[in-house]
């Protein structure tokens, strides 16, 4: 029976929550899985919903339940899966159907799947943000793929996206692998933004003697500032949370190493290519990277010691500005790498629209999206650090950053996203920096050449000869 308006492959959290939130926007749904028994009682646990959904248990029987021409989403895992996913719907599909990736793909494979499929069946890559509550409530969706592609599938992106004030929180953000590559920048800016205010909680715990208790209030209090976004919402809860074993603070019994399924790496990589600078982020990568090396960090302490114990001098006033400087700083970053690819890859991807798509849904949702959708709009090439938005809060906050990181510093507590943060600030808005240093040496043991300041045209100092 061809009943369903789109399919879904893949009911893993993700998937199951995405299924069910397109099912209850309206849109009868045909559901596969590899595992026949998942699908079934996937239907079996959708309640209410149940009447929406066909499950079916071949790959044949999925296509025959959607009606042409059709969109079928997978939500598999990332790599390899997605390539078998593809080759094995591809002989039962039309030309003009439409296989979606909404995982969490590698922009660079999505370009190459949307190449592979000009002859069809068509191909798109979208970036879905905002973890199983997002997916089933209502995500933050950024499209890749021909724009006719996205116009098709639109009407039911929109409906089960987030909403910012009515306004879907879903959009085209260009041709190809776009779409994937702004949920990478998302990424990379989570990360940073998460790395960031796990620094502000390391100053509070290890260098003011702030209980855990003590730190969700301070988190809940910025909440309601310029720093309400999701991120701080969420780290008011987990620091507010008792273990149900030890009744100690949840944080407390949690092993300090993260892990990380690489799309933050992928972010940073993808930078170096495009010498877009982004150093917040990058230190975010290194800081969950080096997390997991727990016994070397271990023998460190021991040689060297820890840091001492509390006795920063420092205000709480001066940490929520810091964090305030440091998000205003990582968003900057994300957004010049996004304007790096748009230049490189030629795609025209629309910078006030991401900054509304991230508005809600997803898991860098803040309050300051908002202001920085509007000075993207003002201008989108300008650095949001140069925005007079932004500008204003910089010149309010960077005192604070440079005091915390000083601190921080002399005591020994690692803050290196919040320091990269201030070490791109302060090169940013360095007219004479320290790179005729950098061109002097280059000349001298390589004849590189130099540009000189008064126009003339000697492009080598009078060490000529005396490289090696
Ligand atoms: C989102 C998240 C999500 C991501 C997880 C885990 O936007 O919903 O970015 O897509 O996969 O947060 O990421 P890590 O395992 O790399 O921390």
């Amino acid at each position: 029976m061809t009943t369903a308006s789109i399919g879904l492959i893949g009911l893993g959290t993700m998937g199951a929550m995405l299924a069910l939130n397109i099912a209850e926007k309206g849109f009868p749904i045909a559901v596969w899985n590899r595992t026949t028994a998942v699908t079934h009682a996937f239907k079996a646990e959708a309640g209410a919903l149940a009447a929406m959904i066909t499950p079916t248990e071949t790959l044949a029987d999925l296509v025959a339940a959607i009606k042409p021409p059709r969109a079928i989403i997978l939500m598999v895992p990332a790599g390899q899966a997605v390539d078998d996913q593809i080759a094995a719907l591809r002989p039962l599909l039309a030309a003009d159907d439409l296989i979606i990736d909404a995982g969490n793909a590698l922009f660079h494979d999505t370009n190459r799947r949307s190449a592979d499929a000009v002859q069809g069946p068509r191909f798109m890559g979208i970036g879905v943000s905002g973890g199983e509550e997002g997916a089933r409530h209502g995500p933050a969706i950024m499209g890749g793929g021909l724009r006719s592609d996205w116009d098709r599938v639109a009407p039911v992106l929109n409906a089960i996206a987030a909403k910012y004030k009515g306004q879907p929180c879903a959009d085209y953000m260009g041709p190809a692998g776009a779409g994937h590559f702004v949920k990478a920048v998302h990424n990379g800016i989570e990360y940073a933004d998460m790395q960031m205010i796990a620094e502000v909680y390391g100053v509070m715990r290890d260098g003011l003697g702030m209980t855990a208790p003590q730190i969700a209030e301070t988190f809940a209090s910025w909440n309601q500032g310029p720093l309400q976004s999701y991120l701080i919402e969420i780290s008011a809860q987990v620091s507010a949370a008792t273990d149900t074993h030890s009744g100690k603070p949840m944080l407390d019994m949690i092993v300090d190493r993260a892990g990380q399924k690489g799309t933050g790496r992928w972010t940073v990589i993808e930078a170096q290519h495009l010498a877009a600078t982004i150093p917040a982020i990058e230190a975010a990568v290194m800081a969950r990277n080096l997390s997991s090396r727990l016994e070397e960090r271990l023998a460190g302490e021991a040689l060297f010691g820890a840091a001492p114990k509390p006795d920063v001098a420092l205000t709480l006033a001066q940490l929520e500005q810091a964090m305030i400087a440091g998000k205003i700083l990582c968003y900057a970053q994300g957004f010049t790498l996004i304007s790096a690819a748009a230049t490189a890859f030629n795609w025209p991807m629309p910078l006030p629209e991401i900054a509304r798509v991230w508005r809600e849904g997803c898991i860098i949702r803040s309050s300051m999206l908002n202001d920085m959708a509007t000075a993207l709009t003002e201008d989108p090439s300008r650095n949001l650090m140069l925005a007079p938005f932004f500008a204003d809060h910089l010149k309010t906050s960077h005192p604070a950053l440079r005091q915390v990181i000083a601190a921080a510093a002399l005591h020994g507590l690692p803050v290196p996203a919040l320091a990269s943060g201030l070490a791109w600030f302060d090169m940013m808005r360095t007219g004479r920096s320290t790179a005729n240093m950098i061109q002097a040496q280059r000349d001298f043991f390589g004849a590189h050449g130099f540009e000189r300041v008064d126009g003339l045209t000697d492009k080598h100092g009078p060490w000529a000869g005396h490289g090696i």
